[in-house]
């Protein structure tokens, strides 16, 4: 009996080194002195962004140095090219905690080579349908794995000095008409669904900044929404770091200093001396609701130790190897194989022929807006493929557009090849910030994988995107489906060594995809309903009508299933779950159980921990994620695996309380491949 559980134990130890932003009395000290010495002119500048709309401004008097800001997620971008890592959502796709520390790690020490204090990312909004434009920046559909993949990487990028911000708070599931409209859910979705991720980032990984989002919550702004920012935020998770608007996303000055905003993003635009001095001059506020936001900042780059030494770490080369190496890992563990009806890994041998063709097939796509980074170089599939020996024998066709294939060679080609593959999926253009995006691929792609399915039988599809789409015309078809997220920019490479079968898929679906988009919990709640008149013809709404069953949690209701369910992905081996037991530890549950690699390859297993409610007292899931654990296990080998569940994995939101609570009663305890693969189950009492 073995268990081997990748461990970087070095890197975990350099980050505890590292870490400790916790701000103590003793930082918030030294900002009240620092504040005490401002002048109110400074200290009304100060609550605004600078220069480019990517810096705070110094006050070289007091030796407060700049401190510049980039965008997060998935690399240091702004000014800079950088390492591009596999973005949110494929780093929640990984399932593996300590690969996404590295990345945040790695990220971290991108950004100190920079210069860069502050890191905009981790996104941390809930995927809830497949149509909005940014999903590939977050981290999925369920709230505990997004939990637990921001803890990870906000300690990662924290522990190298820089401090991260978790964006967009909250419920920015949207890009649609995106400033104007109003996200409207129950207290007890937005606690069950929308805000564990941006808990845990305050509570756990004690992230120095938020950023708010765009959208309105149940008709107020965003960045002047009293019961986000103070209430939840402030008070009840205590969050002492600092809060930032998303860019041009204020409206009134009274807004923002009431609501408990500290800094505004890019600029100035309401929190400055025109609009305030009035304001205090009124009484409507006070110069130490001024004062509150000042501290607030400075406590955090006190605490930090931004006021004490250099930000950019001259040891640290630009294009890092450890960034390097760290991008290629997470490539190899994020994608998701699908689908597989044996053609992969891939035959090697002349007789093998492997033609590759696609409008990704040349190019490593990154999904658009501010999370769009430029590498410092990359690698394609095609070119990847070709770096896979000579005992792959590769034909890359090429065509100036996704339909010029069809010339007399490359039909030759195709009907000659032993397998083809087809490169698709979203890009830049197709899938970016400010506006949502289409379920279907974009034009011309599925006509290509039929010109492709015309003279091959074996067809093997790749596809980019950062979520669900739809695969109805040619699912049935093709032989192999791999959804390699957007990878990276070692993804051609780390790509085609899953295809050649040299790195054993161990991606999971972190979002349940859907056969057809209607079949989506929020299919009628997510676009806006009538426009509200009360707040003109712009401004609208959209009701989370769907409540908490959204993602797998609504298709358990329903009894609908999806194509591919939430925690799928196949590896190259086959596994069994054996030997149940729960036992009770702590306040909670030690869930143990076998894994045994009874398949032909070495392989990690995704073994997930579901719980549900036998007789709640308010409708609830299921079945929720409530823990899992990675683990590799050489072919014929067995592994046991414990997993702990404290009191509050069987909590639920009590909106009467305002608080969660778990009801005693009996619980059912599942584990699985998947939210539908249950392999093991059992009754406890709680
Ligand atoms: C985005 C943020 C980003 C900011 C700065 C905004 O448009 O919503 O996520 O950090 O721009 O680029």
């Amino acid at each position: 009996m073995k268990r081997t559980i990748t461990i970087s134990a070095a890197l975990l130890a350099l980050g505890a080194s590292l870490c400790g932003q916790e701000i103590t009395q003793e930082h918030k000290e030294r900002a009240r002195m620092l504040v005490s010495q401002m002048t109110l002119e400074e200290k009304i500048n100060y609550i605004g962004g600078y220069r480019d709309g990517f810096h705070i401004m110094p006050v070289e008097r007091l030796g407060i140095p700049e401190i510049r800001m980039a965008d997060g997620p998935q690399g240091v971008r702004n000014n800079t090219k950088s390492t591009l890592f596999a973005c949110g959502a494929a780093a929640a796709a990984t399932w593996n905690p300590e690969t996404v520390y590295e990345m945040g790690t790695a990220l971290g020490q991108d950004s100190r080579a920079r210069g860069v204090h502050i890191l905009l990312g981790p996104g941390l909004n809930i995927y809830r349908s497949p149509l909005c434009g940014r999903n590939f920046e977050y981290m999925g559909e369920d709230p505990y794995l997004a939990s637990t993949m921001a803890v990870s990487y906000i300690k990662g990028v924290q522990s190298q000095g820089v401090m991260a911000t978790a964006k967009h708070f909250a419920l920015n599931n949207q890009e649609y008409d995106r400033h104007h409209v109003s996200s409207d859910a129950d207290e007890r979705t937005m606690h069950e669904i929308y805000f564990p991720a941006f808990k845990a980032a305050v509570e756990e990984a004690h992230v120095g900044s938020v950023m708010t989002s765009y959208n309105l919550v149940n008709n107020v702004h965003a960045a002047e929404n009293p019961y986000l920012i103070r209430e939840v935020l402030k008070g009840k998770w205590g969050f002492d770091g600092f809060v930032m608007s998303d860019w041009t996303s204020t409206y009134t000055a009274l807004g923002c200093v009431k609501g408990g905003l500290d800094l505004e993003m890019p600029r100035a635009f309401l929190m400055n001396m025109d609009e305030i001095r009035p304001l205090m001059e009124s009484g409507a506020i006070s110069e130490r609701e001024i004062d509150e936001k000042v501290q607030n900042i400075l406590q955090s780059l006190v605490a930090f130790g931004f006021l004490d030494r250099e930000q950019k770490d001259e040891s640290i080369p630009e294009d890092n190897p450890y960034s390097r190496e760290v991008a290629y890992r997470m490539a190899c563990e994020s994608p998701v194989l699908l689908k597989n009806n044996g053609i992969l890994p891939l035959k090697s041998g002349k007789k093998n022929s492997i033609a590759v063709l696609g409008p990704n097939a040349d190019r490593i796509p990154c999904g658009g807006g501010s999370g769009k980074v430029d590498p410092i170089y990359s690698i394609s599939l095609a070119e990847g493929l070709k770096q896979l020996g000579k005992q792959y024998h590769i034909c890359h066709l090429s065509a100036s557009e996704g339909r010029d294939y069809d010339s007399e060679e490359n039909i030759s080609v195709l009907k000659s090849a032993g397998t083809v593959i087809v490169s698709v999926g979203f890009d830049t253009e197709t899938e970016k910030e400010n506006s949502d995006r289409t379920f279907s691929l974009p034009q011309g792609q599925d006509e290509l994988i039929e010109f492709a399915l015309e003279h091959n039988k074996n067809v093997v599809v790749v596809v980019y995107a950062g979520g669900g789409f739809d695969m109805s015309r040619w699912h049935d078809r093709v032989s192999a489906i791999l959804l390699g997220w957007y990878p990276g920019q070692e993804g051609g490479l780390a790509i085609s060594h899953i295809l050649a079968g040299t790195v054993s898929p161990s991606g999971r679906l972190p979002i349940s995809i859907e056969r057809h988009l209607e079949n989506n919990p929020t299919a009628r709640s997510y676009y806006p309903s009538e426009p509200k008149t009360k707040r003109g013809s712009t401004n609208r709404s959209v009701t989370y009508s769907e409540g908490v069953f959204m993602g797998y949690r609504g298709y358990d209701r329903t009894g609908v299933k999806p194509l591919y369910p939430f925690g799928h992905g196949l590896t190259y081996s086959h596994f069994t779950y054996s030997g149940l037991e729960v036992t009770p530890s702590g306040d909670g549950f030690d869930v143990s159980f076998t894994l045994c690699n009874d398949g032909k390859h070495d392989a990690a297993e995704t073994a997930q921990v579901y719980v549900g409610a036998a007789s709640p007292c308010v409708p609830r899931p299921v079945k929720e994620l409530k823990g899992f654990s990675k683990t590799f296990v050489r072919k014929g080998e067995s592994a046991r695996v414990t997993i702990h569940l404290d009191r509050e994995d069987f909590a639920y939101y009590d909106t009467i309380i305002k608080d969660f609570t778990a009801d005693p009663g009996i619980y059912t305890i599942m584990v699985g491949a998947s939210s539908e693969d249950i392999r093991l189950s059992s009754e406890i009492k709680l």
